[in-house]
């Protein structure tokens, strides 16, 4: 297990993440956006409600700004007796705070709340250049993505 650099925190995400960049770390990963507080605070309370599907992680640095994230959305189906699976998405770490394991430090963490709430796998979708990442983290390779843009 990694462990996280001195006075670095991993925690679930707060509404005041607004105000610690957190829109500013998910831009590493594609485009966000021009978000208002107001249309973020919307949407917070949404995921929050949900705090038993959706968790969101956040790692922060020494002055309290974010510089990294994960989600764990947890999947409730029929098959396999009732059976869990977790998605992980949108995995970001800044520019600058990449190659320290901050990267691997969000993986186990997730890996860790899907594994107690029940999953039986976790699934993600990434690029080719992300693959050798995640092999490090314990996955493989498994199908093909299929996407459908409306
Ligand atoms: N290819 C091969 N190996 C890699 C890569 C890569 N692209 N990135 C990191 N690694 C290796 C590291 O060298 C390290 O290996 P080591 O243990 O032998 O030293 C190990 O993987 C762990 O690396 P971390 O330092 O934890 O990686 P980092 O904190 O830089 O985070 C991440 C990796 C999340 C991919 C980061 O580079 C990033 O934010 N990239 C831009 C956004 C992005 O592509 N996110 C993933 C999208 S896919 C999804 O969200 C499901």
């Amino acid at each position: 297990i990694s462990v996280l650099p001195t006075d670095y925190t991993i925690r679930p995400i707060l509404r005041s993440d607004f105000n610690r960049g957190y829109l500013d770390v998910l831009r590493v990963l594609t485009t966000v956006g021009d978000i208002s507080e107001e249309a973020w605070n919307k949407r917070f309370d949404w995921i929050r409600s949900r705090n038993d599907e959706y968790y969101l992680l956040v790692v922060c640095d020494g002055e309290d700004r974010v510089v990294g994230t994960g989600s764990l959305i947890v999947e409730r189906k029929f098959i396999h007796s009732l059976g869990m699976v977790g998605h992980i998405e949108d995995i970001a770490v800044e520019k600058n705070q990449q190659g320290k394991k901050l990267g691997l430090r969000i993986i186990q963490a997730l890996d860790y709340v899907a594994a107690q709430v029940g999953c039986y796998k976790s699934i993600l979708d990434c690029s080719e250049a992300n693959e050798g990442f995640y092999v490090k983290c314990g996955f493989k390779r498994a199908g093909l993505e299929m996407a459908h843009y409306y």
